[in-house]
């Protein structure tokens, strides 16, 4: 790198795009995609509406959204051989690798694989949207040895997600938690994963590239896979009354606590206000409150010793366990959402594309002789 070069360690502060898909203001903890409030999208819109808007650039009409819902479930079922890889996969692979793979995969199956043009990756946005959901399901259901549920019609996507999981129709106050959920993680403007995707098509390459590297970024346990570990965490904890001496350990071992803490949130993560609101319902319905208990003590005690906020994949974890999903796929889950976000972002990133290609400092030996291997 040339002299008077500026390192910015984890790129913090620096804005590498322009988007029009999320409004993220981290002083105030607020958040908005394409000008509308995410507690908003929340409670009224369903996944389908914030995928269009995502996608679109506006909330749509009832015959949009009727347009949408029909592509969606058109492309529900996976090509045969992307389950078949599943059988071949050994018993305990990893979710996130499996659906990474699959990823891989369907990009060799899709018609518009390496068209890069707005409308291809517009009908690869509605595909993989259906298929990262399939694939999922159908995964988790193999590594059980048991068959891949298939889709139901007439089933929104979030209540299709719990039915192909679980072979069971899903009653309306976890479908709501549930599109809810996907929703909230759907777009996050430069997170980790989504400047991952950027990178990767800014090259030129495809969606399908893109989108198995956001998988692979996403799965560590610094971005999505923290809420696995809050989870884990909170069993490990096991019992409202432990709360408190794990809180006092983890404080004096000085403890990275996953769920808490973010780059760009300073004033408390919207995000996590609305889950836990959720996450209090859910864990009271499935009369598994102790989570949500255990959850808020953790809170209030590392808040109060650390000022650290809990982020979007604290609250998540108690009402993901409470809705009866397998821990292992929390960061799946977050990934069924988050596709949104990924292919709106690939589609910005081809509509005006340049190459993303920061700078190093070097910090290596200077100069030096070069030395034959049998002299040295
Ligand atoms: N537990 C304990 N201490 C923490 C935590 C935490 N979760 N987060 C930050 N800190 C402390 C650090 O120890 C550090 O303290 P120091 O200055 O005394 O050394 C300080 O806060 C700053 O931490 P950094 O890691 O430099 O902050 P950064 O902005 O890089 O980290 C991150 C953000 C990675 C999210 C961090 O807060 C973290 O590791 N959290 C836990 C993992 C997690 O929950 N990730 C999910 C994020 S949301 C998402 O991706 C969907």
């Amino acid at each position: 790198m040339t002299e008077g070069s500026q390192l910015i360690r984890g790129l913090e502060g620096v804005v590498a795009a322009e988007t029009r898909l999320c409004d993220l203001d981290g002083a105030h903890g607020r958040l908005a995609y394409g000008g509308y409030d995410i507690d908003e999208l929340a409670r009224r819109a369903s996944f389908e509406e914030v995928a269009h808007l995502l996608w679109y650039g506006e909330l749509p009409k009832p015959a949009q959204l009727d347009q949408l819902v029909i592509g969606l479930t058109a492309a529900r079922e996976l090509p045969g051989p992307v389950v078949d890889a599943f059988r071949l996969m050994p018993a305990d692979t990893d979710p996130m690798r499996a659906l990474q793979a699959a990823v891989a995969l369907l990009g060799m199956f899709d018609p518009d694989a390496t068209d890069n043009g707005h409308a291809a990756n517009l009908r690869k946005a509605v595909r993989l949207t259906s298929q990262i959901a399939s694939a999922i399901c159908a995964h988790h259901r193999v590594r059980q040895g048991q068959e891949p549920v298939r889709p139901a019609a007439g089933l929104s996507h979030a209540a299709n997600f719990l039915y192909m999981l679980t072979g069971e129709r899903p009653g309306a106050a976890a479908v709501k938690a549930f599109d809810a959920s996907l929703t909230l993680y759907a777009e996050h403007e430069l997170n980790a994963s989504t400047f991952t995707t950027r990178t990767i098509v800014s090259t030129q390459s495809d969606m399908h590239s893109a989108v198995a590297g956001g998988v692979g970024a996403l799965k560590g346990p610094l971005h999505g896979g923290a809420g696995e570990a809050v989870m884990r965490t909170l069993m490990e904890i096991g019992e409202p009354a432990a709360v408190e001496s794990f809180a006092a350990r983890a404080i004096a071992e000085k403890r990275r606590l996953m769920g808490f803490g973010h780059r760009v949130y300073r004033a408390g993560d919207p995000r996590a206000a609305i889950l836990r609101g959720m996450a209090e319902e859910a864990c009271r319905q499935s009369k598994q409150f102790k989570w949500f208990e255990m959850a808020v003590g953790l809170h209030e005690r590392i808040n109060k010793a650390k000022g650290l906020i809990p982020n979007v994949d604290f609250y998540s974890a108690p009402l993901f366990y409470s809705l009866g999903i397998p821990v292992d796929l929390f960061t799946p889950v977050i990934a069924a959402g988050r596709i949104a976000g990924w292919a709106a972002n690939v589609i910005e990133q081809h509509d005006d594309n340049r190459l993303i290609r920061p700078r190093a400092e070097y910090v290596g030996p200077g100069r030096r002789e070069f030395v034959a291997v049998e002299k040295r």
